[in-house]
């Protein structure tokens, strides 16, 4: 692009984009790469945002960029008329990636441009096929910003307050079972609870659920890994009622926690599996996997996209996929991952600090006030303070009015490639950004 700052400025001012997407800062992005974003005000920023867990191998890999070009002039969209050959290939890709984490019967791809898209299609497709209309999913929950997705998730009231009376019909058919997550050492008890509650639920209505959506390691609920003995209960629940699992990878996938997929940390086989933000490389790419005997049930017309699944996309992310497995980096997000929790570990229990948690490079930092109660506000300043240090640092947290769910943390989703130079850079950055924004004391 060409913009000069002063245009940008200009255009700035005519507040031309509507605020509810909730933009960080008045920054504007221009160009990136690796893990680094510039902008328009000449400032440079270390990205620990990744674009929100999007950027695998970092901004614009040259090997992405390539492969967008040579695509772009090839061929940019046939839609569903005809199959093309970058969707094929990422496919085969996906289905030999599949068939690692998940053997057995052959894996099946939809291919549409969301996250939230994905789900509201794994839920289709979920009733299609077990011809039941009930859901459950886990206090916590992020799943995306459709109205199926909406419904199904379960991590700030702030989604969808404003269509509550819409919302609630549709949430009439989803029950929220308590967090799944793995205890903290002092909350020991919260596995049992969700157990308990999973083992009522499928009694009272195991067989009208038709599935049952989990992330191994909650996204926007703050970046809690799922407990093994929730995983593993509600793993055998669901094959004794006849209820699909979905596993919802779009955030935890793709290599993101040290694993290929969050729920292979679990030992768990899902039936349906979503996923989206980085398979696309940097470009709006996401889908679903289903056993064959699933996925062959759909009829056609029975579900599609004009976009979903295009030719740009698909090129970008087989590119992506392919240099995450070629140059490890899988075991780079656990290396890095490793480096910054013993850097942040020794902080526990001073500056606020009440845990700090994540597998491979979903990590996070929650923060509590001094009366021990989630401290958003705090992590909203300290988020600040790093960004004005030129590190971009995303929050996360459930606030739902649940004390049992609720929780302020700082999250640490960087490329899975960054250096380790980087990665400590960042979080030097970010520890000084937590010692200088005070803990309020309460008056
Ligand atoms: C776990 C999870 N599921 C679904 C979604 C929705 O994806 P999208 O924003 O691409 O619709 C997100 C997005 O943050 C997510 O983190």
């Amino acid at each position: 692009m060409t913009s000069t700052p002063h245009h940008i400025d200009k255009l700035m001012d005519d507040e031309l984009l509507a605020e509810v997407l909730g933009f960080e800062t008045q920054e504007v992005a221009t160009t990136a790469s690796g893990a680094y974003v510039d902008a328009h005000s000449g400032r440079q920023f270390l990205d620990f945002t990744g674009g929100i867990a999007v950027h695998a191998c970092g901004h614009n890999h040259p090997a992405v960029v390539e492969a967008i070009k040579l695509q772009a002039v090839a061929l940019l969209h046939v839609s569903d008329t005809m199959r093309h050959e970058p969707q094929l290939a990422l496919a085969s890709w996906l289905r030999s990636k599949f068939a690692e984490a998940v053997p057995g019967e052959l894996w099946q791809f939809l291919l549409l441009n969301s996250g939230s898209e994905a789900i509201d299609a794994a839920a289709k497709l979920a009733m299609k096929v077990t011809r039941r209309y009930e859901f459950a999913a886990f206090d916590g929950a992020f799943h995306g910003r459709t109205m199926m997705a909406t419904a199904l998730s379960c991590s700030k009231v702030v989604h969808w307050n404003a269509y509550d009376p819409f919302i609630t019909m549709m949430r009439a058919r989803v029950t929220h079972l308590p967090v799944p997550r793995a205890s903290r050492c002092n909350e020991a008890n919260e596995p049992a609870r969700c157990i308990d509650a999973m083992r009522q639920l499928f009694a009272e209505k195991g067989d009208r659920l038709a599935a049952i959506f989990f992330e191994g390691q909650q996204g926007e609920g703050g970046y809690f890994p799922m407990d093994g003995n929730v995983a593993q209960e509600m793993q055998r629940l669901a094959r004794q009622f006849g209820v699909l699992l979905v596993a919802d990878e779009i955030q935890a996938g793709c290599g993101r926690t040290g694993r290929w997929f969050s729920f292979q940390h679990l030992g768990l086989q899902p039936d349906i599996v979503t996923f989206g933000k980085a398979v696309g490389g940097g470009l709006p790419l996401a889908g679903l996997g289903a056993r064959l005997s699933l996925m062959s049930q759909w009829l056609p017309g029975e579900h599609g996209s004009t976009f979903g699944g295009n030719p740009l996309s698909c090129a970008a992310g087989l590119a992506a996929m392919q240099i995450i497995d070629e140059q490890g980096l899988v075991q780079n997000a656990v290396e890095m991952g490793f480096a910054a929790t013993e850097m942040l570990k020794p902080l526990l229990g001073t500056a606020g600090i009440y845990d700090v948690r994540g597998n491979g490079l979903m990590l996070a930092i929650e923060l509590r006030d001094a009366s021990g109660n989630p401290d958003y506000n705090r992590c909203d300043a300290v988020k600040e303070e790093a960004r004005r240090n030129g590190l971009l640092l995303l929050t996360c947290g459930a606030r739902i009015g649940k004390s049992q769910t609720d929780c302020s943390a700082l999250r640490i989703i960087p490329p899975l490639n960054v250096d380790r130079a980087s990665m400590v850079s960042g979080i030097n950055t970010l520890i000084q950004a937590l010692l200088s924004v005070p803990v309020a004391v309460p008056i």
